[in-house]
């Protein structure tokens, strides 16, 4: 019988269900173990990949696209009537909780169940968007979720995240630091019935969830839901999204799928270099095509089309919106935010105008400064790739807080990380 993990400042597993609040717009669907059934992009395209690939859907797929009016927004020209984006609402992928992390974990939870593991571990920052997606949707799988958290700025965001962690059955266990993480999960690897993922899950089978969300908004375009995008701006953190979407925007080209010529990724980091650099992601995305070379044996004419070298060529990284570093609001971040809070503000007095979904401050407030200041430059429609989690959070009761380990309930009442003056936090918006 596998030991319990046992380790410094462990939180007891709680009964509380996840998720039991539901998102306004995202739409609610069953776990399947089928990824054809559950409509991922890059099985339907090559069905011989549900037979060698480990996989369970979490989400709801695909994932709408929205126009959206920023009025305070330039290309450049001087136009005083704003800027039309368009947006990717993977915050929309589901009402349990949603974000761009259920994509990445459900290679790994399949995988984990294929091998009949009990427990899979998250790794991240306290407020992790990672490890509530893993503790959400691990439930929701039939799999026991454990996270290893590390110190970060003691954002609103961030603490909303860990209270909603501590309401779910997650067992939470802290390193002090991330130079601390390999041990921690050394102790845990002991016990043959649980794995623990790299952090963010960015490894190849992590990313391919990625390759299947490009091929959505191939598809999408295909249709004629929106022009074939020009440039897509996303977030990069641990860089399993940018390095996925990288692949299969390429793919869809080698399919002529939406496009023949690939949209360039824009990759905006949330850490300094060399996390979430161009090299990285590029790595990570030529590691994710040889995977899915190899799973497609055969039948991967397609990815063989592909040259990697172009993968790279087909990036650009704006690392000019990280601010003070991982966690904090950052100043052009917070200067996005203003303008989607003032468009949605606007949208609100026309019934026609849609508006526009929410920035957090750590994540998505720095990819929309990236979009912000692509503009003037883009070279036709422009998408942000929206990641954070739409899904009303879960509150936690007292109970659940208290068997928190004790860093975490300190670090909930530390002051919180107050955003740069003028920005629509600091207004209390
Ligand atoms: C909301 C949100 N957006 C974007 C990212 C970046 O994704 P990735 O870690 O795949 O680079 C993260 C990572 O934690 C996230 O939580």
């Amino acid at each position: 019988m596998p030991m319990e993990p046992h380790t410094e400042g462990q939180h007891g597993a709680a009964a509380a269900p996840p998720g039991r609040d539901s998102g306004a717009l995202a739409v609610a669907a069953p776990v399947l173990r089928d990824p054809l059934a559950g409509g991922l992009e890059l099985f339907l395209r090559f069905p011989r990949l549900a037979e060698v690939l480990p996989w369970v859907v979490l989400g709801a797929y695909p994932t709408p696209v929205s126009r959206l009016h920023l009025p305070g927004a330039t290309r450049g020209d001087g136009n005083p009537r704003g800027v039309e984006v368009w947006v990717k609402r993977e915050d929309l992928t589901s009402p349990h909780y949603g974000g761009n992390k259920v994509r990445t974990i459900e290679g790994h939870i399949g995988r984990a169940l294929a091998r009949e593991r009990r427990r899979i571990w998250a790794t991240g920052a306290y407020g992790s968007n990672h490890a509530l997606a893993t503790a959400v949707h691990a439930a929701r799988a039939g799999l026991q979720a454990g996270a290893i958290l590390v110190p970060q700025p003691a954002t609103a965001t961030a603490k909303a995240n860990l209270r909603a962690l501590a309401a779910t059955s997650c067992t939470i266990t802290t390193a002090g630091h991330w130079l601390l993480r390999p041990g921690a999960t050394l102790r845990l690897l002991r016990d043959p019935a649980q794995v623990v993922m790299t952090p963010g899950g960015a490894i190849p089978l992590g990313a391919l969830g990625h390759v299947s969300a490009a091929l959505e908004l191939a598809a999408q375009v295909a249709r004629g839901e929106l022009p074939a995008p020009a440039h897509v701006v996303v977030t990069a953190g641990s860089t399993a999204t940018a390095a996925g979407l990288l692949v299969g925007l390429h793919l869809a080209a080698a399919l002529e799928l939406g496009w023949r010529r690939p949209p360039q990724l824009v990759a905006v980091p949330v850490a300094p270099n060399p996390f979430a650099s161009a090299p990285m992601i590029a790595l990570l995305a030529r590691a994710t095509l040889r995977l899915l070379r190899a799973s497609l044996g055969t039948e991967r004419g397609a990815a063989d089309r592909i040259d990697a070298s172009a993968l790279r060529r087909g990036l650009w990284v704006d690392s000019r919106h990280n601010g003070a570093g991982y966690g904090h609001p950052s100043p052009s971040g917070e200067a996005a935010r203003r303008l989607y809070v003032e468009a949605t503000a606007l949208a609100a007095q026309r019934p026609d105008a849609e508006p526009p979904p929410v920035l957090d401050l750590v994540y998505t407030a720095r990819s929309a400064a990236g979009m912000l200041a692509l503009l003037p430059e883009a070279e036709g429609p422009v998408l942000h790739w929206m990641t954070k989690s739409a899904a009303p959070l879960a509150a936690a009761s007292d109970a659940d807080l208290q068997r928190l380990p004790r860093p975490l309930l300190r670090w909930l009442a530390q002051p919180e990380v107050e955003a740069p003056l003028g920005s629509p936090i600091a207004e209390g918006r």
